[in-house]
């Protein structure tokens, strides 16, 4: 059985580790494997590019950060436009995996590389699909590898911010990553326990995140701690689409929703605010032990299927369990916090401000 893997889309912590995962379980349990690594994402593919990767190159890919592969983004939308010779990157990666004598392709990535995915799919590729993404927004499965580390490194960040925040008595706005999606925010702002946590999912008002500033200094609060998820948005802005926020925004001369907020509230609160974006460090670095656990599961699991030669599909968290999903069923979906869910009530209960 040959076998192609490539990452794709913004990386995360545990790439590697689910490729050593594969690899491992591959050489050990299917006869006269061969794997070959795809460089750059479905980029790679569409070039007709790849390197061969023996036994001995999955060693010491465990708790390696990134990918030894590259990834790139490759927007879904440009899959099926022709290009200079008339044929769409869609046929030239189903051409370059019948050229390379694939049997099986593992796509790692995010709700995007799932979409295009499904389609190589219909193509009639034989396709396994593996969720990653600090964003933790892959609908179908409960926890994507890589949400974990980042949550990890965002939560030692915002302890590390509260510190110098306390010593000065001052409000800071952390801004989280996670696209449209607050999972990111919700899990670090819990964890490192910010007075203020603002997610895409539930439109904030400011005169209520100033009113949870005031109390929590009149209640002896050393500062205030306001995890801002990148993509939150007023309460009067969310009916907008997001381009057209963006535009709104500029044309009112305001940068992010981050700094916009620091200055309103340091305005209206008379309280010393600043912000920071915390950035690329939440996708970088080595990836935790749970993310290490989960990405040897998904990987030796992905492996099994393949074996059995079950293709076209997503693998999947579900409880406790390692299990799948058809590609169809998932492609393109996302999973969002739920602003009615137990765990933004009891954030809630134990004093947590969502602006709300
Ligand atoms: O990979 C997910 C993510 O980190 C999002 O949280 C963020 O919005 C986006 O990628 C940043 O993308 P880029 O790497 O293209 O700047």
């Amino acid at each position: 059985m040959k076998i192609g893997i490539l990452t794709s889309g913004g990386d995360c912590a545990g790439l590697n580790a689910v490729m050593r995962a594969i690899g491992f379980y591959a050489y050990k349990n299917i006869k006269n494997c061969e794997i070959v690594g795809i460089p750059d994402g479905y980029g790679g593919l569409i070039r007709g590019e790849s390197a061969p990767m023996g036994p001995e190159d999955f060693e010491g890919l465990l708790n390696l950060g990134g990918t030894v592969l590259g990834t790139r983004r490759t927007p879904f939308k440009t899959m099926t436009v022709p290009e200079e010779n008339g044929e769409t990157r869609l046929e030239k990666m189903r051409t370059n995996y019948k050229k390379m004598g694939l049997d099986c392709l593992f796509t790692l990535g995010g709700a995007g590389t799932h979409r295009t995915a499904a389609l190589l799919c219909a193509e009639g590729c034989n396709v396994i699909g593996l969720p990653k993404t600090i964003d933790n927004d892959i609908y179908g499965t409960d926890v994507t590898f890589g949400f974990h580390t980042a949550v990890d490194v965002a939560t030692e960040a915002i302890d590390r911010v509260r510190t110098t925040a306390a010593s000065h008595g001052r409000t800071i706005l952390v801004e989280v990553m996670g696209n449209k999606a607050g999972w990111l925010t919700l899990y670090a702002g819990i964890a490192a326990g910010a007075e203020v946590i603002l997610l895409p999912e539930i439109p904030f008002r400011i005169d209520k995140i100033c009113e949870a500033v005031r109390k929590n200094y009149e209640d002896g609060k050393p500062c205030n701690i306001i995890a801002v998820g990148e993509g939150a948005v007023l309460e009067s802005e969310a009916r907008f689409k997001k381009k057209e926020r963006v535009f709104v925004r500029t044309e009112r001369g305001e940068t992010t929703v981050t700094q916009h907020l620091a200055e309103v509230i340091g305005e209206q609160t008379g309280f010393e605010t600043r912000s920071m974006a915390l950035g690329y460090i939440q996708r970088g670095g080595n990836p935790s032990a749970y993310d290490r656990v989960l990405s040897s599961r998904l990987g030796s699991y992905a492996g099994r299927l393949a074996a059995q030669g079950q293709f076209g599909v997503t693998v999947a968290v579900a409880g406790q369990e390692i299990t799948f999903n058809a590609l169809p069923d998932v492609a393109g979906k996302y999973k969002f916090v739920d602003p009615s869910s137990d765990i933004v009530r009891q954030a809630e209960d134990i004093g947590v401000c969502f602006g709300r």
